[in-house]
């Protein structure tokens, strides 16, 4: 008899890193209201860094930096801005500067998604997203750059592995992310000479978040299959954002780091 396929722990903290890591550090955080991104900021508050979460939703905002806060000890604050509006995200950062200072780590997560064909997919549909991933991605680089060359700091895109092969109702999405992983290695190449690094996380399919929901009627996620035995979870790529913005990292720029169990694509129930 076969041994029961092997199934990856889930591994909930990022104890393994000091508590400190981050103490006195400040991150801005695009997407941050909720699933992904706000996992990704408790991570890093949670060694120590205070934050600010920018989204569109204030309500959102407004309840999860309050819940981040308590869950970790340190400062969260809302700053309502669409990427895709540069004035907006000027504005959110001149707040953060107002309360915080200066920027350390900047992670660009804002997205948008949903499931259409090409020949379902509008000319205002196929910008929407490439406004929101890919422009509203360079938008907040713009808008942060000069406070991360002040602090050396570092950059982490929050990109997909949709593009790695064709994914069926996604032209939209895998165009908007490859350009995300594009425009990341030109941010390495040129801020690198600046002590600025730029790395792309690109997570698989990760239960219990927006995606996952949106796509949720046609992405059959029980099919997902992984060569380590699951799904991905949010702590998944909340460990991977605290490796690449420690100390440990310093020399890691311009790369990709994939956090899907070696897994294939989300696989369509068609
Ligand atoms: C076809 C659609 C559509 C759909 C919207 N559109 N939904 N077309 N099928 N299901 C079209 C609209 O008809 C319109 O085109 C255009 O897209 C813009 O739509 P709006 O609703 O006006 O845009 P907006 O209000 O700005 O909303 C943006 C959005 C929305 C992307 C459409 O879904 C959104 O705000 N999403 C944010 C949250 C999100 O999606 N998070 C998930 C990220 S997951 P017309 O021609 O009619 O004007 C992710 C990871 C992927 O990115 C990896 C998964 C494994």
């Amino acid at each position: 008899m076969s041994p029961p396929p092997y199934v990856a722990p889930v591994v909930q903290s990022t104890a393994v890193f000091k508590d400190d890591i981050f103490k006195g550090k400040v991150l801005f955080c695009t997407g941050g209201g909720s699933g992904i991104c706000r996992g990704m900021t408790e991570a890093v508050m949670r060694h120590g860094a205070d934050a600010v979460i920018v989204g569109r939703k204030l309500d959102r905002l407004t309840q999860s930096a309050r819940e981040l806060s308590e869950k970790t000890g340190q400062t969260c604050i809302p700053a309502q801005a669409d990427v895709r509006k540069p004035e907006q995200l000027q504005e959110a950062v001149a707040k953060t500067i107002e309360k915080f200072g200066k920027i350390d780590f900047v992670i660009c997560g804002a997205a948008g998604n949903f499931m259409a064909p090409v020949s379902g997919l509008s000319e205002n549909a196929f910008r929407t997203v490439i406004e929101i991933d890919t422009i509203g991605t360079y938008n907040t680089i713009k808008a942060t750059l000069a406070y991360l060359r002040k602090t050396k700091g570092a950059y982490i895109h929050v990109s997909a592995t949709l593009h790695y092969r064709g994914t069926q109702y996604q032209a939209h999405v895998s165009a908007a992310k490859a350009a995300v992983d594009a425009l990341s290695v030109v941010i390495a190449v040129e801020e690198g000479p600046h002590g600025v690094r730029s790395n792309v996380i690109a997570p698989g399919a990760i239960a219990d978040t927006e995606g996952a929901s949106r796509l949720g009627n046609q992405i059959d996620t029980r099919g997902f299959s992984s060569a380590l035995g699951r799904i991905g979870q949010i702590p998944d790529v909340a460990s991977a954002t605290v490796f690449l913005f420690s100390d440990v990292a310093s020399f890691i720029s311009g790369q990709v780091l994939v956090v899907d169990g070696a897994g294939e694509n989300v696989r369509t129930s068609q």
